[in-house]
Parts: C-alpha cells; structure tokens; sequence
C-alpha cells in the first residue's frame, strides 16, 4: 500500500527551490479549509522514525490570498527535520496542522504611517507573506523591509521576490511607490552594509532612504530573527518611543522568534 496516504493533514509538494547550501523555499498545496491571516506559521513536518508527526513552527511566507502555501527554510545538517525535509521533491507529501497563529498580524498594530518590517535570515518569511498583502499597501503610506544575511546569496529569495512584487497583477502599482527595500550584508562586501541594530542606532537607514527617525506618532515595526537580534530590536525600538503590542493589545511594534535558538 502507498505509504503517503496514511500521513494525517498531508500536503503535496507543488515546487521546491535551493537559494544556498543553508537555505531552500517550497510550495504544498492549500487545505480548503485554511484561512490565515497573512504573517501567521503553522506547524509542518515529516512522518517520524517513530511513526510520530515530527514537526516544527513555520511562518507563511505566501500571502492569504494565494491559492498555494510557500515555506522559506533553513537547512540545518543534523537538525531533526530539516535534515531530511532539505531534500523534498516535487509530488511528494508533508503534514500540515491547519491551525495558524502568530504576533505579525496587521490586527496586532495601531494605525501609522510608515512600517518596518525588520529580519534576519529566514526570519524573512512572515514578511515575504506581508510584502505580497495588499491591507500591507492598504494602511500604510510606506513600507520599509529591512534584511539583513551574512552573505548576498542568503538574500536572493528576498531580492527576486521584491522584484516579482513589481508585475504582481494585484500589488503591482501600489509597491513601485511604497514599498522601500533596504537589504544588508555583514561579512561580504555589499553596497549596503551592517546589523540592522547599528543602521538603525547610527541612524544610517534613514539618511538612506530620506526618512525621518523613527517615532512613535508615525511609525510601526514588526520584527523576526534570532532571541538575541529580537532583544537588542526591542529595546532599540523602545529608545525610539514605540511600544510593544500584541493581539489582544495592539501598540505600535510586535516581535516574534524566526527560530527556537539552542538551549532556548
Ligand atoms: P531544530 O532542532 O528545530 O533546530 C536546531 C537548531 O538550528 C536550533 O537550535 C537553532 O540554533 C538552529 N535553527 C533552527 N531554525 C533556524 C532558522 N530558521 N535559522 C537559523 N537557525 C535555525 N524556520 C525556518 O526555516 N523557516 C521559518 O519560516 C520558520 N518559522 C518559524 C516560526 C516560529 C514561530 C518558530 C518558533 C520557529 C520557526 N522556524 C522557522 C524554525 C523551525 O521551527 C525549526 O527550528 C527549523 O525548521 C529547524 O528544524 P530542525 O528540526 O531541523 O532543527
Ligand atoms: P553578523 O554577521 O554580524 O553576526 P546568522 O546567519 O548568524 O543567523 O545571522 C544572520 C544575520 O543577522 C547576520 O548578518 C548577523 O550579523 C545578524 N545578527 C546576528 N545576531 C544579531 C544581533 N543580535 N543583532 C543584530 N544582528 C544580528
């Protein structure tokens, strides 16, 4: 008998795209039944050794409205289930829980001006779902999104999507003049360069991009990295003046983990 008909909540592999040695993106299909609200993760995974769901939190990186699910992922070598989820292909199955939840929610955020969707490495994904939310274009003047990798390899998902946003049918006009993408390196020579705390504190970004520093009459922030950049984040968002929200209380910026680090 095929094994794959016996996976509970299982969705079909539609593409599947290597960025580097450590990252890769994929689609599944969508259970009819899956509403989210774009910025949520869900928990997917891979049948266990043990006959058990092994499975881990992963963002939407995909907007509510498309007809698809897509996933951007780390690959870590001896992790549990990204060592073997790295090498999906086409056609086949992975299991679903369709239960989303999540911080990075428009609903979670006072209305503003500007916002600032600030990541590291796949800490892009809840973001790459916002980008492509038209409510994101909806209610704010300007979007920034800043990403900060290693390497300009690790930027590449984030690159070519902000380029595709460009002829989307649905977002496509509403992007061109709001949405300012500002991708960093920190150890390979880039045009623009530095942690996204420092652009930040040295007030870089905005001498950049013609912006005024952040505050908190006009500005809104979500962000997704690792616990440490989330801190250091947090507490320079709150020098600015913002205040953390969350669902049931929004304010004027909402942080959420982009991984579980070791010993967390
Ligand atoms: P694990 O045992 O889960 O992790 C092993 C170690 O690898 C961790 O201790 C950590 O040091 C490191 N690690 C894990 N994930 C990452 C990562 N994404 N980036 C850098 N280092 C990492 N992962 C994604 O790749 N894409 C997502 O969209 C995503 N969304 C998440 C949303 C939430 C709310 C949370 C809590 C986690 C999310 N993760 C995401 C992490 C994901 O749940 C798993 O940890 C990851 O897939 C690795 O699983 P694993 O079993 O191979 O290794
Ligand atoms: P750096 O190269 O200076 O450590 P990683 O690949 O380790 O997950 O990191 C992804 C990106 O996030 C890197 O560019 C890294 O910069 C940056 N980064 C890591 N930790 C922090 C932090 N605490 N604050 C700001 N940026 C961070």
């Amino acid at each position: 008998m095929d094994a794959k008909t016996h996976l509970p909540d299982a969705q079909t592999i539609t593409q599947v795209t290597h960025w580097t040695d450590r990252l890769f993106s994929f689609r599944v299909t969508r259970p009819q039944s899956l509403r989210f609200r774009s910025g949520e993760f869900v928990m997917i995974g891979l049948m266990g050794d043990n006959g058990k769901p092994l499975l881990r939190a992963y963002s939407i990186a995909s907007p509510a409205w498309d007809d698809e699910l897509e996933f951007y992922s780390i690959k870590v070598p001896d992790g549990p289930l990204t060592s073997r989820l790295q090498h999906i292909k086409v056609g086949d199955e992975i299991i679903l829980r369709p239960k989303p939840v999540g911080t990075l929610v428009h609903d979670a955020l006072l209305p503003g001006k500007r916002m600032w969707f600030l990541a590291t490495g796949t800490g892009l994904a809840p973001f790459a779902s916002l980008m492509r939310e038209p409510e994101s274009y909806e209610k704010y003047d300007q979007l920034i999104m800043m990403h900060t990798c290693r390497e300009m390899a690790e930027l590449e998902y984030g690159r070519q999507l902000v380029e595709s946003l460009k002829d989307d049918p649905l977002i496509g006009e509403l992007v061109d003049n709001k949405l300012l993408y500002y991708p960093t390196t920190t150890r390979e020579k880039f045009h623009h360069m530095g942690r996204i705390t420092d652009n930040l504190t040295s007030g870089k970004v905005f001498t950049d991009l013609g912006l005024p520093v952040m505050n908190c009459n006009e500005d809104r922030a979500m962000v997704c990295g690792s616990l440490a950049f989330n801190l250091e984040v947090k507490n320079i968002l709150e020098q600015f003046g913002l205040t953390e929200g969350a669902n049931s209380n929004p304010q004027q910026f909402v942080v959420e983990k982009a991984f579980v680090g070791d010993g967390i």
